[in-house]
């Protein structure tokens, strides 16, 4: 795979959050390992900027998010070459056509990445559509969360798809991007050892965290709308599941692997009713500490109401009605301002039937495989050996693979990844409409009763793994989360 040059990438919130902190060293990182030929970026933003302080903003983000060794001075006047700044308001159909003109007419590999929030995905469609800037080699990439419910994302999906064919549609989720899914798919698909394993029989459960130690941030604007099931459930986590639970498919090509995805949310049991409150636990932050200084509460940061609703933590039991997963529980959950910033996907295997080893109990003897996202990314398979010297004890020891151990310089960023793929045309690590519908359709019941409950979120001390009833959603089924494995 490679860039088809000459390629152009528009920006649309081109100096927001996401697009200094992620997108410009990731488009940075490709340029600097010669993964991205000479094309154009343009930074669509409502600001008006000197070219000089325009790549002032831009390098100071690189500054700030990359390593040092990564920024050369001779790379950023290559790669600053590439960058250009546009000024635009996104309602006003004039500023399609100034772009327009600024675009020409040609049909390059174009990509349009609205990185702005989904409330302005309709009238974007629309302005490019009606200043003739969709053409076929054009590609549009939306950003996460598309919607904030079922009827919300499909109302998206059906204007996009006025405009754009849905292999021109690119739906990201940076959790795709990241080295260890792409590795927990080779390792489940390149290897016979561990499929005959993969299934109700051998395993016990699967475990799911994405933890954070970060609070809202600036974000409160944003956050105080969606809160961690919208920004974190409905997209990141649930399409971790899918890639851990899915069959597999009978090709790397986008839609097979989608097809199989799919299915699984397809599968999902259905949590409504009385089942929510016994199986779905959320939370709020409450004051604590939080790498080593004390962090105010949710409903005391900056912008967010004092009475606050939002959730910022969120464990859910999820049950997968099919033949491999029948009675395998997932437990999934995500929260900020948690003990540390970790992403596993720990599974459990079924204990040892019986030991023959009278010291050990048999539950301390059952296998592990941890996928870890980061930080540290890496595989561990944790077995048991003998402990050397006299008897027969056993004690826990873990086979590792971590792919910066390799010969590999650096372990790419997922954006780097996800970007590269988008320009060269590869859609397999991105969403397609159903699977998104599916996502809502299954998260649109917890949401809806949250609403009506009108209930606070169960508090939680910042620095701490969540509120107590997460730990007893497992407690009660005799199991324990994994903190820090
Ligand atoms: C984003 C969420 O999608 O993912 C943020 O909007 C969250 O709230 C971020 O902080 C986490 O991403 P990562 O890659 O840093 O784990």
């Amino acid at each position: 795979m490679h860039i088809n040059a000459p390629y152009e990438l528009v920006l649309f919130g081109g100096l927001g959050d996401l697009a200094l902190r992620k997108l410009m060293p990731a488009l940075y990182l490709l340029y600097r390992d010669g993964r991205l030929p000479s094309g154009r970026i343009f930074a669509a933003t409502r600001q008006t900027l000197e070219r000089e302080d325009f790549l002032g903003r831009i390098e100071k983000a690189l500054k700030s998010h990359l390593p040092s060794e990564y920024l050369e001075l001779a790379t950023w006047e290559g790669f600053s070459q590439c960058l250009h700044c546009l000024t635009i308001d996104l309602n006003s159909s004039q500023g399609y056509l100034d772009l327009a003109t600024t675009l020409g007419s040609d049909d390059p590999n174009r990509v349009y990445y609205l990185a702005t929030g989904s409330d302005l995905y309709t009238p974007i469609c629309q302005g490019l559509h009606d200043s003739g800037l969709i053409k076929s080699n054009s590609k549009i990439v939306l950003e996460k969360p598309i919607g904030h419910d079922y009827e919300s994302a499909s109302a998206i999906n059906n204007i996009v798809s006025e405009y754009f064919d849905e292999c021109q549609i690119y739906r990201i989720d940076h959790y795709l991007g990241k080295e260890t899914v792409q590795n927990l798919m080779v390792l489940r698909f390149a290897n016979s050892l561990f499929e005959s394993q993969w299934n109700q029989h051998y395993i016990d459960h699967i475990q799911i965290t994405i933890s954070e130690s970060i609070g809202v941030e600036k974000r409160a604007e944003f956050y105080e709308q969606v809160g961690a099931m919208r920004d974190m459930f409905q997209n990141h986590l649930l399409q971790l599941l899918c890639i851990t639970a899915m069959e597999p498919p009978a090709r790397l090509d986008p839609d097979s692997v989608r097809d199989e995805k799919v299915k699984v949310l397809r599968a999902l049991k259905p949590i409504v009713g009385n089942h929510i409150s016994d199986n779905v636990v959320r939370g709020q932050y409450d004051a604590g500490v939080a790498e080593g200084k004390p962090v105010p509460r949710y409903r005391d940061e900056p912008g967010v109401h004092p009475k606050s609703m939002t959730e910022t933590f969120v464990a859910v039991k999820v049950e997968i009605d099919n033949w491999r997963w029948a009675g395998v529980p997932f437990y999934l959950r995500t929260g900020k301002r948690l003990a540390e910033r970790a992403c596993e996907i720990v599974v459990h295997f079924k204990e040892i039937p019986h030991s023959i080893f009278p010291l050990q109990h048999k539950s301390t003897m059952a296998n592990k495989l941890v996928f870890r996202l980061q930080p540290d990314e890496g595989v561990r398979l944790m077995l048991c050996e003998k402990r050397v010297g006299p008897g027969m004890n056993v004690r826990p020891m873990n086979l590792s693979l971590n792919p910066a151990n390799h010969k590999q310089t650096r372990v790419p960023e997922a954006y780097e990844r996800l970007l590269f793929d988008v320009l060269s045309g590869n859609a397999t690590l991105f969403l397609r409409d159903d699977e998104l519908l599916e996502a809502w359709r299954w998260v649109d019941p917890i949401l809806s009763y949250w609403e009506e409950i009108e209930q606070r979120p169960e508090p939680y001390t910042s620095g701490s793994w969540g509120p107590a009833a997460a730990t007893l959603l497992l407690a009660k089924e005799g199991r324990l989360w994994d903190e820090n494995s």
